[in-house]
């Protein structure tokens, strides 16, 4: 499929077959914030800008305009010309970065649930529904407060190990503290630059460079290490109680962030290969937590994305996979698999000989280490994260491409990113603010995770127990009042 037939049916797969970057073009990666950091503003940019498009396929839809090709007459308006199977499965071969012998054999019991759920017109929904205050959820400070805390000594996703490869750095932003990254002859190393001292510029959220041009004498390193390719740091060690701040504890952490069987699957998608190509922070007046559960089911892409993920994606069905803790099984990590427009065709037993390469057709979309949105793609990996701010009201979410080689026309990685932000500015994390203003106005309200949306509910009582991590973190470090404070006022 070309470059402009992917932009036409949309989706989130942004990368065509473009030419690789050359020496000096490499140093230009990642593209930081190319688009407003303000939602509102976003929004409108992002409407002009896919307004054009959207007129296009509305013209399609009305018969007003004839389809281009039988590709779109499928997407939009599900009719089966001579040329689709052709069209919609061209030749696919799975990234050298992945092994995908490995991928496929983890990856067909899921593909073979997902056209039966297509076949059987049904979706994964394992649990009853669900139900909680939205309040106390999204709005309340002591949940918040006791969230941040077990975030703050937990290891969390900074980034890729290919982006602190061939003697980079790289810093960004964790729970309000700049993290700097970067590998040497001893391993990984993180390091709480907050103070700036170690050069990169840090009135901006993130930063890279060369190794050779840091001064990191006097920073505090901040314990983290690799698994599977991903970076994870733990950012306050300092609100850590002394016994858990022993190395055998903090590698008993480590180690479970994610459970064998996902240690396994991230493997084989080769992640570490991966470096970020453009990155985009957009601030959103909404709970962290709500931000998150925007990746959570795929019933609303009917109706919320209309205009995007709509015709290019299944809707309403999906596969469900938990990733528990080893330790306890207790809620870990969690997949929801979403299907392209293709695993229709597929479960129609239009292509008899199956996919060439599955993850041309699922997206298996995981949400990892609490905070971080993450799925493997043909060519790349997208990575979104939430962070949350100064109050259960606001949060910092970061969205970014990465990919085992940098495009030449970075212009072309822009626009192509701009469609993937029209999911999020104009449709997912627009509605955001409306829904916490209404929460945070009605202490009764309440919000019931349904049938279909086994993800958001295995989340919500994962995030019931990152609050209850974070409340015996602060009983255990808190400090008994001082005998002499106390004499004073006697
Ligand atoms: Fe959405």
């Amino acid at each position: 499929m070309s470059i402009q037939e992917r932009a036409l049916v949309g989706g989130y797969n942004t990368f065509g077959n473009q030419g690789e970057a050359n020496a000096d073009v490499k140093k230009k990666y990642p593209i930081i914030n190319p688009y407003t950091t303000d939602l509102n503003e976003l929004n409108m940019l992002r409407l002009k800008a896919s307004a054009p498009r959207k007129k296009f396929i509305e013209a399609i839809k009305k018969g007003q305009i004839e389809a281009p090709n039988d590709l779109a007459r499928y997407v939009f308006l599900g009719e089966k010309g001579p040329n689709l199977t052709k069209m919609a499965f061209p030749p696919s071969p799975p990234a050298d970065s992945m092994d995908y012998k490995e991928v496929k054999e983890l990856l067909t019991p899921v593909y073979n649930r997902f056209i039966k759920n297509i076949q059987d017109e049904t979706t994964d929904m394992p649990y009853e529904p669900y139900l909680k205050n939205a309040h106390d959820t999204y709005c309340d400070q002591e949940v918040f407060e006791a969230e941040v805390r077990a975030l703050q000594v937990n290891y969390l996703i900074a980034c890729c190990t290919g982006d602190v490869a061939d003697n980079r750095f790289f810093q960004t932003t964790m729970n309000h503290k700049k993290v700097l990254l970067l590998k040497d002859s001893k391993g990984y190393h993180a390091y709480n630059n907050t103070v700036g001292t170690a050069g990169p510029d840090v009135s901006n959220w993130y930063a890279a460079g060369d190794v050779q041009d840091l001064n990191l004498e006097g920073l505090k390193e901040l314990p983290c290490g690799v698994k599977c390719g991903i970076l994870l740091v733990l950012t306050h060690p300092e609100n850590l109680a002394p016994e858990d701040a022993m190395e055998e504890s903090l590698n008993n952490k480590l180690e479970n962030v994610f459970n064998k069987k996902l240690q396994r699957e991230l493997s084989a998608y080769g992640i570490g290969k991966n470096r970020a190509t453009v990155m985009q922070q957009i601030a959103v007046d909404a709970n962290w937590k709500m931000a998150v559960d925007t990746f959570g089911e795929s019933y609303h892409f009917e109706k919320l994305h209309a205009t995007t993920l709509k015709d290019s994606f299944v809707c309403n069905r999906l596969v469900y996979r938990s990733f528990d803790d080893d330790r306890d099984g207790s809620p870990g990590n969690s997949s929801m698999v979403l299907g392209r427009f293709t695993m229709q065709l597929l479960a129609d037993g239009d292509l008899p000989e199956g996919p060439e390469n599955l993850l041309s057709h699922m997206i298996p979309t995981f949400v990892l280490a609490y905070n971080t949105v993450f799925f493997p793609q043909p060519n790349g990996v997208f990575m979104s994260q939430i962070w949350p701010m100064d109050g259960p009201g606001k949060c910092m979410t970061t969205l970014a491409n990465m990919s085992t080689r940098l495009p030449a026309d970075q212009e072309r990685v822009v626009s192509g990113f701009g469609g993937i932000l029209d999911i999020f500015a104009t449709e997912d994390f627009k509605i955001l603010p409306q829904m916490q203003a209404n929460f945070q106005a009605n202490k009764h309200a309440e919000t019931i995770f349904g049938r279909h949306e086994p993800c958001l509910t295995y989340r919500h009582k994962l995030f019931a127990k990152l609050a209850e991590l974070g409340r015996i973190e602060m009983r255990k470090t808190a400090k008994t009042p001082k005998k002499v404070a106390i004499a004073s006022r006697l």
